[in-house]
């Protein structure tokens, strides 16, 4: 099964799909991570993303594009499918992911959209800390980790992401509302967009995701 995770920045994609991909078999894709991680070694193409992902803007395509096809061919096989986060998040990555995923003999199944508020989101990601280590995600008021600045899991460090400030945040949310909406109805008119309300609690929309997948 291969599913896209849509919706605004905080929605909680990244929760979602941690709290899912064990389940289903599903190998994790998330390009934000993919890109931080490159950012974090100063490749070529980490020094070639870091402006527009510090500015919130976006990363152009085709160099996306490019990231996700060697990603799906390192992991294809390995596991039952691809949860997709993040990506894609233009109407020319998603028909580039078609693409991609044809070359492979698979398909999109679902794309699952997360409907969150703006105050919410603002919320979440003012709030958000991350894992050095591990990745871990935490909230300091909503998922708060036992020891403040520890993770639960690994001992890491948790930080707060460059990205996640208020003036970043709201170019985020411009740009998401430009360019990635238009992707709901590119799904919508395929009969595979499905909606989840992302204002409830990381459990609820974890429950109503999976009677989606299993109904
Ligand atoms: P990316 O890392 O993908 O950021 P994003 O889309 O803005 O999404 P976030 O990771 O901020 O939020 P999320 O929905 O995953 O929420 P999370 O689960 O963490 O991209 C960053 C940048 O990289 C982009 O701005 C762009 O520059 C570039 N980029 C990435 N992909 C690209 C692409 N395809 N093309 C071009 N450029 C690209 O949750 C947030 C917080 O809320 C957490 O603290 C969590 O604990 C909490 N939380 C989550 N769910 C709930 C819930 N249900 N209830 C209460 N709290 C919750």
């Amino acid at each position: 099964m291969n599913i896209v995770l849509l919706g605004p920045p905080g929605a909680g994609k990244g929760t979602l799909a941690g709290n899912l991909k064990d389940d289903y078999s599903l190998s994790h894709i998330s390009t934000g991570d993919i890109l931080r991680a490159e950012m974090k070694k100063e490749s070529a193409l980490g020094l070639e993303a870091k402006s527009f992902v510090e500015s919130g803007g976006l990363v152009p395509d085709e160099l996306v594009t490019r990231l996700i096809e060697a990603k799906c061919q390192e992991d294809n096989g390995a596991t039952k499918g691809f949860m997709f986060d993040g990506f894609p998040r233009t109407v020319t990555q998603a028909t580039d992911l078609d693409v991609v995923l044809e070359k492979m003999g698979q398909a999109i199944d679902v794309a699952i959209y997360m409907e969150a508020s703006a105050d919410i989101v603002v919320q979440r990601l003012t709030g958000r800390r991350v894992c050095r280590q591990c990745g871990a995600l935490y909230h300091v008021v909503n998922k708060p980790s036992k020891v403040e600045g520890v993770c639960d899991e690994c001992s890491g460090e948790l930080y707060q992401r460059a990205d996640d400030n208020e003036e970043t945040i709201k170019n985020r949310m411009s740009v998401y509302v430009e360019n990635t909406k238009p992707i709901i109805d590119f799904y919508k008119s395929q009969g595979k967009l499905k909606q989840v309300n992302a204002d409830n609690g990381a459990q609820d929309v974890c429950e109503k995701t999976n009677q989606i997948l299993n109904g």
